[in-house]
């Protein structure tokens, strides 16, 4: 792979989606109080994000910490500009997302047949099936679909997936004509070489679909792997606020790439990603009270990187003594 990223990007527009309130939320041991996610996801909705995934509508057996999915949706105050999208498995997901207004259905499944079964209950196939049935649904329905594909980099317990297996299910849903594809890595498993060739593969066979890229930072590959996606056309990407994340049904599973390490980056290499930094560290700094634990951010810790700190007091007698041996 060749690193080709100039100095300074110019002004390319990567575009942000915050999934904290879901892919964050729903492996949190406490159950978040249902108004408490929606000031966080309104106070989200003012910092410039393209997209936020507010909550899913699957099983409340399943996923008990978003039980409340149709109040979240309906109780947000809602930003134009801001997708507000949902994350469904089967048509009575995307029945309830539906009514209670999700401006996107993001449907779910597996590259990987063992994680899907264990995640969702079904085989692939079965899965397919069922989100085909959604697919015609929303259509009549005029909300817009994205497909999210589950350990499209390798799965826990199977290892790797063909690249094949997955770019097949993606070319199925976009000839139904759902919008978008997001290539996920569940579980931080995939590596920066890994991701260009899968998005470069994407890119040549789907030129005209959205391509979202979700990555977890498990293996501390999350903001490498994010920029050898941009090297290889993509623009978009899921991000949770403090890093927060994880699927419960993928043994291993740790936090997301997190939001504003994602967008620190970008913004200090020159590229436009509209999102009010500061605004969002600040929410971010909200999350230890809300959740009850620290969050692995870490420009949150550190600072920006042109955060100065104050010059300590010796630094004069140091400079007057280094003065006095030259
Ligand atoms: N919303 C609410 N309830 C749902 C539902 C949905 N989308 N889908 C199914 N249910 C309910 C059924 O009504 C039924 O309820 P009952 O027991 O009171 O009769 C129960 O769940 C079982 O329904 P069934 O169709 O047999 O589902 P299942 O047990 O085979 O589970 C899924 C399949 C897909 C619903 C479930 O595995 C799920 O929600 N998984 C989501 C996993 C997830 O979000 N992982 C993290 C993100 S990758
Ligand atoms: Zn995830």
């Amino acid at each position: 792979m060749s690193v080709s990223t100039p100095a300074k990007a110019s002004g390319q527009r990567i575009f942000i989606q915050e999934v904290g309130p879901r892919d964050g939320f729903q492996i949190e041991g406490r159950f978040i109080p249902t108004g408490e996610k929606i000031a966080l996801i309104d106070e989200l909705s003012l910092c410039g994000l393209a997209k936020i995934e507010a909550t899913s509508f699957t099983s409340p057996k399943a996923i008990p910490a978003l039980a409340d999915a149709d109040e979240v949706m309906r109780g947000l105050r809602r930003q134009p500009g801001v997708v507000y999208t949902a994350l469904v498995p089967n048509l009575r997901g995307a029945e309830r997302a539906l009514a209670a207004g999700a401006d996107e259905l993001n449907l779910v499944m597996s590259a990987s047949e063992t994680h899907n079964l264990l995640n969702l209950r079904m085989t692939r196939e079965q899965s397919r099936a069922r989100l085909l049935e959604v697919v015609a649904l929303a259509k009549g329905a005029g909300a817009a679909l994205n497909v999210s594909l589950s350990c499209s980099f390798g799965c826990p317990m199977e290892g790797e997936v063909p690249p094949a297996v997955v770019l097949e299910l993606a070319g199925c849903f976009l000839d139904q004509g759902v919008g978008g594809i997001t290539l996920c890595d569940t579980t931080g498993m995939a590596h920066p070489g890994q991701v260009a060739e899968l998005c470069r593969a994407f890119r040549a066979s789907f030129p005209q679909a959205e391509l979202t890229v979700h990555l977890h930072n498990t293996r501390g590959m999350g903001l490498a792997n994010a920029l050898a996606a941009v090297e290889a056309g993509a623009d978009r990407f899921d991000a949770s606020l403090g890093g927060l994340g994880g699927c419960p049904y993928a043994p291993g599973a740790t936090g997301n790439v997190c939001t504003e390490d994602l967008v620190h980056m970008l913004q200090a290499m020159g590229f436009r990603v509209d999102v009010d930094l500061p605004r969002l560290l600040a929410a971010a700094r909200t999350l230890p009270g809300l959740l009850g634990h620290d969050v692995p951010g870490q420009v949150l810790h550190a600072g920006q990187s042109l955060d100065l700190h104050p010059v300590p007091a010796t630094l004069a007698e140091i400079r007057v003594r280094a003065l006095g041996q030259a």
